[in-house]
């Protein structure tokens, strides 16, 4: 069944975000096995879990549709400086252009149409009550920058990562919603540059082996993996710029609180070869699930349990969840009886 698009809700204030039944269904849950180690997690993004996944197309578009548009449309009114595009970037913005418009069309026909004569395209976004006609790849044609005019309109936060000398760096983006980290630093940095906070993998070789791997993506061929992390309150945007707002809120959680305010945040990450600027387009689609939600599902929640119970102090620490972390496993100790 597809998800409908429900009215809008909110990832701040008063968090009147929720999930249907359906959505808990089909959220991406992350973990294979008991333990949690980082790896070279990548496989070919291709259709898995049956119709209505997560999985079914390029890109998914779900019940939060409208809810997330709006939220992006908050955090670029405040800061701005949240979809950044180096000049260089133009033809790879319009790349992602016709990779989503293109697959939005064939995959969404009741919410979104894209007519094409020539170079004049007409872009239909029933959902926002979009209608622009504009000519392919001349920017002057568009209401808006071209990466920010499809930002708008796709859920998921976007890199556009430029290829050069073997490795990919990070020379466009529009993020909105992301798990800590910041576009305006990591900016212009090289792979393995702004992953450089992260503990363990480097010495591991994991990113060695992750950039040869991306490096070699052939167009048509996109590949997919999922990463997650905790957070307080269903708040979509935990971005440093933001950290006055959020981070506080790592001590609100309780015994009591602990299964309506924690969320598992899982990112369904799409890596895609964008075929004129031979760009690689990064999608990072968020979902987020309270404990609560979780543990509707037994095996969810017994898995979640030894997860979490086994996860290295380097990740608790990397990923914030020091002041919460044995509240989260206390509760979830609960629903894991055999253990
Ligand atoms: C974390 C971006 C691909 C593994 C991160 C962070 C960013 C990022 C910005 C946060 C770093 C920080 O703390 O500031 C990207 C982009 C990619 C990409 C743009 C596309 C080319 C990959 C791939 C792997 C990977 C292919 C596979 C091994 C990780 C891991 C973390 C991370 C393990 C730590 C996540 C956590 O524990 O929450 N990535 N990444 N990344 N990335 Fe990537």
């Amino acid at each position: 069944m597809r998800l409908a698009p429900k009215e809008i809700q909110t990832f701040r204030d008063d968090f009147t975000y929720t999930n249907s039944a359906e959505a808990i269904r089909r959220f991406p849950f992350p973990f294979p096995e008991d333990e949690y180690r980082y790896s070279v997690n990548i496989e070919p993004h291709e259709p898995k879990d049956g119709e209505g996944s997560v999985y079914e197309n390029l890109l998914d578009i779900d019940e939060h549709y409208l809810s997330e548009m709006h939220e992006r449309s908050l955090v670029l009114k405040e800061m701005p400086h949240r979809c950044l595009a180096m000049d260089h970037m133009e033809l790879a913005s319009w790349d992602m252009i016709e990779r989503c418009m293109t697959s939005m069309a064939e995959d969404y026909p009741e919410y979104f149409s894209l007519t094409k004569e020539g170079e004049h395209w007409t872009w239909e976004n029933k959902l926002l009550g979009i209608k622009d006609d504009f000519i392919f790849a001349d920017s002057d044609s568009l209401p808006m920058p071209p990466l920010e005019y499809i930002g708008r309109q796709v859920q998921g936060d976007f890199a556009l990562l430029d290829q050069r000398d073997g490795d990919l760096f990070m020379d466009a983006g529009i993020i909105t919603c992301p798990a800590d980290w910041s576009l305006a630093f990591d900016a212009g940095m090289s792979f393995s540059q702004w992953h450089g906070p992260v503990p363990m993998a480097h010495k591991e070789g994991i990113f060695d082996r992750a950039l040869k791997y991306l490096t070699a993506i052939p167009v048509g061929k996109p590949v997919r993996r999922l990463n997650w992390t905790l957070t307080v309150n269903a708040r979509m945007d935990t971005a440093p710029e933001n950290y006055h707002e959020w981070g506080h809120e790592r001590t609100s959680v309780t015994p009591e609180n602990v299964g309506e305010k924690v969320y598992l945040r899982v990112e369904l990450q799409v890596i895609d070869r964008m075929p004129r600027s031979n760009a690689l387009m990064f999608s990072i689609r968020t979902y987020l699930m309270s404990l609560e939600d979780i543990v509707t599902n037994p095996q969810w929640a017994q898995r979640l349990h030894r997860v979490m119970k086994t996860l290295p102090p380097a990740l608790i620490d990397y990923k914030g969840l020091s002041r919460y972390h044995s509240t989260v496993v206390d509760y979830l100790a609960h629903f894991d009886q055999t253990n």
